[in-house]
């Protein structure tokens, strides 16, 4: 069986409930009673509440952008998985390349809140990518192979079946510029290839890893079709109604092929 295809929307710091709301009506207005990939929405943690309400007869799931690893506390200004659930939450980003670089997430963070993450049962999107400057110095694999092997450590292969990997180079988020077919290629072999050394060859080859960076309805047909890529975590243009449903449109072209 094809597993299904993943169109997994990345809503930053955009949308305000109101129009959150808006953008999940008149998206299900444009696709209702189509067949479509798996749908994830990760809007700001302020639209979680409402939007869970209004998409439980829709087919489409919610994430958060993060979350604390801590279950309760005196921790101002952080938010607990139980909060998460709570609003319907199934999924939660995890280390996306603005925690790491602009709020210093360490390996370290990201490896304490997998943990909370799959304890909860609850399904984790790791995102792991290098940046330019790894990627001219041929130093992409290493940087890979650290945010997979300090990310998951204590996580054991069980476990694994519940986790999905975003690939998101930092140099293609947000900017424009998408990796090219071959360089997603290569590194989502890169990546399933290390998942295998670190869990001695003994994983279902079954974890999603899916491409972000600068997805767009114009280039999501070359990288659906890419070898290895099993979806995709799209930010700026999954807050644009056109552009995301053709997105959703696409990647469900592929897989009914
Ligand atoms: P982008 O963002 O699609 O705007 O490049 C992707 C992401 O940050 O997840």
């Amino acid at each position: 069986m094809i597993r299904k295809p993943i169109v997994a929307a990345n809503w930053k710091m955009y949308k305000t409930p109101q129009e959150s709301i808006h953008f999940i009506s008149e998206l299900n207005n444009l696709l209702l009673d189509k067949e479509k990939p798996s749908i994830i929405f990760c809007p700001p943690f302020t639209s979680l509440f409402h939007m869970n309400e209004m998409i439980s007869d829709l087919d489409i799931s919610l994430g958060a952008q993060n979350v604390y690893f801590e279950n309760e506390g005196a921790f101002t200004g952080e938010i607990s998985i139980n909060m998460l659930k709570s609003c319907g939450v199934q999924y939660i980003i995890i280390g996306h390349s603005e925690r790491r670089h602009i709020f210093n997430e360490s390996n370290k963070d990201t490896n304490k809140k997998i943990h909370t993450v799959l304890e909860n049962e609850i399904i984790p999107i790791l995102c792991i990518g290098e940046k330019l400057e790894d990627r001219e110095s041929n130093n992409t694999r290493a940087v890979l192979m650290e945010q997979l092997k300090d990310g998951l450590a204590g996580i054991n292969k069980g476990m694994m079946d519940r986790i999905i990997i975003a690939y998101e180079p930092v140099w293609a988020i947000g900017t424009g510029v998408n990796a090219l077919p071959d360089q997603v290629k290569e590194s989502h072999a890169m990546i399933r290839k290390i998942l295998l050394e670190l869990y001695d060859n003994n994983l279902k080859n079954n974890i999603p890893i899916l491409y972000g960076g600068s997805v767009k309805p114009d280039n999501s047909e070359e990288l659906i079709n890419t070898k290895g890529v099993d979806g995709f975590l799209i930010g700026g243009a999954s807050l644009n109604l056109e552009m995301f449903s053709k997105i959703i449109e696409i990647v469900h072209n592929k897989f009914m092929r």
